[in-house]
């Protein structure tokens, strides 16, 4: 990592391992765009501005100050002066009009990196990372803009963030400040993103880019099940090994734009930050207001690098649990076992059997609370349910303890059920319009966190909870999207502000939970994998996935989280078949493996299991065990898609000196009459060999010949990676495997 400052030509450049980021100043003001790309040493390279190309520069052509400003590539551009090109910055003055021109105005270079107040951000130390400032002023408006760029030794990530301070005497609204620009010519891109629903969270889609602007967006309050907060522009011919990959993920769980424009000239503008709609904020003289933080990535060598930067840098630089290194305990909830029906004996019945299979933990999922039998009332009513629980939580939870597990208990603090004790004395704590309906959803308001008295209240019920047992585990849910913008407490030019504000209120009450309970383990959540994103995992180091436990279903929504987040983030459990999302019948080995891939617990009435099942679920605690160190810390490697291919799916975890490795392959679709496949894998040392080791397979009728052709185990890690693993096909659908690989 390294940064270098070119005065002379004034030339700032970024240097990650592999990459560089680069940009100048033109005319003695402009920002502009120089370069991203694979790594360069070189600062003579202004030529690739093109400034002596029409229409040229304004001090040379001045009556075509218009032309430069639609066409030149910019680093941060803006609303109201000839760049028609969708705008990173869009300032109202007091006056009514929008326009702002920011000239240069200076540079810092400084060791570490500056925390980004009251926000989730990558962060380092003064050996390991160094942050490059530029300062740009508009005159007129006293606004001062300072663009954050930061990298890390042995990462190739670039991040930035953005903060503008008020110098001036009035204040001025920010209408729109997104977070990071990249302009550059287009390379026949294609668009990749992540897209779906409840319940079909994260599916990766690729689409070509066409003129005009391509968004993925959301203003629904949360990084939503919808679309995603990552954007990545790809050249045509990229995969997981080739191709070039511009990458973008925002640092932030609420409203989010990215966009990619293709533009007359066929240049191309990708831009992150938090989405205009409904956004406004009132910079007073003398205030800052600082954008969330997005992480660029660019790899030369394909999907997979990019990958692996995303979870190393993550691993690294963003999540701050103590939990991060640490094998998670395994855990069983009693969602998909009870839902709401539940009381104690019910759950000391599931711990019991649960301890005797070697589960670590009991969580107590939604219903222990207020009156709640039903999702239609209680939320805020943070004190337990006597009725279920007749002896009271402590009690619970001393006796699961005495039976050798762990407690986690579920809460939903951002929410208030129009049934609820806290509605009733506090209407006004729901964000509304007065005058409307407050739009139900699962029948439930949002509480408004952009009030501090609100984030009091709502937290001091809940830590009371947590100080009045001996609770290891929070899975924090918000289970729906924010409505009806209105808060009490703030003045009509500041209502804006709300859905930002309500994000800093989260964050705000996040940071001091675990600021006062250490020790406990936080989940996220959100209906499922509503808010799986970088900016949750700043807070807790695992997140749930989605509500779609069924383990086929998992491999495309756990493909595409692992395109971006680190597999140790990954919440997945094994549940019951017929699968309740989707009603499919599948091994409980598969469903072993597959949530293997990510934190790894149990769903389902375990006092129901078969004497086999039973027995499955101790060998899959024992590989658990086995093999999580590897898991979480290891490098990522995609094999096979069943999205691509349509009949298996395929991964591999190898640790980070390349002497072990866990390859997984489930067959989704048994063909009849083929010959065995050949899987090239990945990430091996090609001078090592290796002796491959057979941990798990799956299915009623299957024996391990029927996988596992029977005439070799040692292979050179060369042969594997060229010319692949031998795999049979096995018989019937859905049937996976697991292949350890350990260096000779
Ligand atoms: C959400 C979560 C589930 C469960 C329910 C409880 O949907 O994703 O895991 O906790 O809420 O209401």
């Amino acid at each position: 990592m390294k940064i270098t400052v070119d005065e002379k030509r004034q030339v700032f450049l970024l240097h990650t391992e592999n990459t560089t980021y680069g940009m100048a100043v033109v005319d003695g003001r402009f920002l502009e765009h120089l370069y991203y790309g694979g790594r360069l040493e070189d600062t003579d390279i202004r030529y690739l501005l093109r400034t002596d190309e029409a229409p040229l520069v304004p001090s040379q052509n001045k009556r075509e100050t218009g032309a430069f400003l639609d066409c030149a590539p910019m680093e941060y551009p803006e609303t109201g002066m000839g760049d028609y090109r969708e705008s990173a910055l869009c300032v109202r003055s007091i006056a009514g009009h929008r326009a702002s021109e920011l000239a240069y105005a200076g540079y810092e270079v400084m060791e570490g990196k500056p925390k980004l107040p009251g926000l989730p951000a990558t962060w380092g130390s003064q050996a390991d990372c160094s942050t490059l400032k530029i300062f740009l002023k508009d005159q007129l408006l006293g606004l001062k803009v300072t663009l954050l760029y930061s990298v890390f030794a042995g990462s190739d990530a670039v991040v930035r963030s953005v903060l503008a301070e008020n110098e001036g005497k009035e204040p001025v609204y920010i209408e729109k400040i997104l977070s990071a620009c990249l302009d550059m010519d287009d390379q026949d891109f294609q668009v990749m993103g992540l897209f779906g629903s409840w319940a079909r969270e994260r599916h990766i889609q690729r689409m070509p880019l066409g003129y005009g602007r391509q968004n993925i967006s959301s203003f629904k309050g949360e990084s939503s099940h919808q679309e995603h907060p990552f954007m990545a522009l790809v050249t045509p011919e990229t995969t997981q090994e080739t191709g070039r990959v511009y990458a973008m993920n925002f640092v932030y769980s609420g409203n989010f734009l990215a966009q990619a424009e293709k533009n007359q000239f066929d240049s191309v503008r990708m831009l992150m930050g938090i989405h205009p709609e409904g956004f406004c904020w009132k910079l007073e003289p003398g205030a800052q207001f600082t954008a969330p933080e997005v992480v660029m990535v660019y790899s030369g060598e394909g999907l997979g690098k990019m990958t692996r930067t995303f979870h190393d840098l993550y691993r690294t630089h963003l999540i701050r649990s103590p939990y991060l290194h640490q094998k998670r305990p395994i855990l069983i909830n009693n969602w998909e076992a009870t839902y709401f029906d539940f009381d104690e004996t019910k759950l000391l019945d599931i711990a019991r059997e649960a301890a005797e299979l070697g589960i670590e933990m009991l969580v107590m999922d939604d219903g222990w609370f207020g009156k709640r039998s039903s999702d239609d009332s209680s939320l805020g009513d943070w004190f337990v349910n006597e009725e279920k629980l007749k002896g009271g939580l402590n009690d619970l939870v001393e006796k699961v303890k005495a039976l050798g597990l762990k407690f986690g208990i579920w809460i939903e603090p951002e929410m208030i059920s129009p049934d609820s004790e806290l509605y009733r004395k506090h209407p006004d704590w729901a964000i509304q319009i007065p005058g409307r309906d407050i739009t139900q959803s699962r029948a439930q308001y949002v509480l408004d966190l952009s009030r501090d008295e609100v984030v009091d209240g709502v937290y001091q019920m809940i830590a009371d909870v947590l100080r009045s047992a001996d609770i290891s585990y929070v899975k924090w849910d918000m289970n729906r999207q924010l409505t009806t913008m209105g808060s009490y407490a703030l003045p009509a030019d500041r209502q804006g502000e709300l859905f930002h504000r309500y994000m800093l209120g989260v964050y705000r009450m996040q940071e001091r939970l675990i600021t006062d309970f250490p020790d406990i383990l936080l989940e996220n959540c959100s209906g499922g994998g509503a808010r799986f994103d970088a900016g949750m995992l700043y807070y807790s180091p695992q997140i749930w996935c989605s509500d779609d436990t069924d383990a086929i279903e998992r491999l495309e929504i756990q493909e595409g989280t692992a395109l971006v987040y680190p597999v140790s983030a990954m919440g997945a459990h094994v549940s019951v078949c017929p699968n309740h999302a989707v009603g499919r019948t599948t091994p409980f080995e598969t469903r072993g493996d597959v949530a293997l891939l990510g934190t790894f617990g149990y769903e389902l009435d375990i006092t129901k299991l078969s004497p086999q099942e039973k027995e499955l679920v101790k060998e899959q605690v024992a590989r658990y065990h086995q093999y999580n160190d590897l898991i979480r810390e290891g490098d990522y490697y995609r094999l096979g898609s069943v999205r691509e291919n349509g009949i298996y799916d395929s991964w591999m975890i190898v640790d980070k000196d390349k002497s072990r490795a866990l390859l997984f392959y489930v067959q989704v679709r048994r063909r009849v009459n083929v010959k065995s496949r050949f899987v090239r894998l990945k990430g091996l040392d090609p001078e090592k060999n290796y002796a491959a080791k057979e941990c798990c397979f799956a299915g009623e009728s299957g024996t391990a010949s029927e996988w596992i052709p029977a005439d070799k185990t040692v292979y050179s890690g060369r042969a594997l990676m060229e010319a692949g693993m031998r795999l049979a096909s096995a018989y019937g659908d859905f049937r996976s495997r697991l292949v350890e690989f350990t260096q000779e």
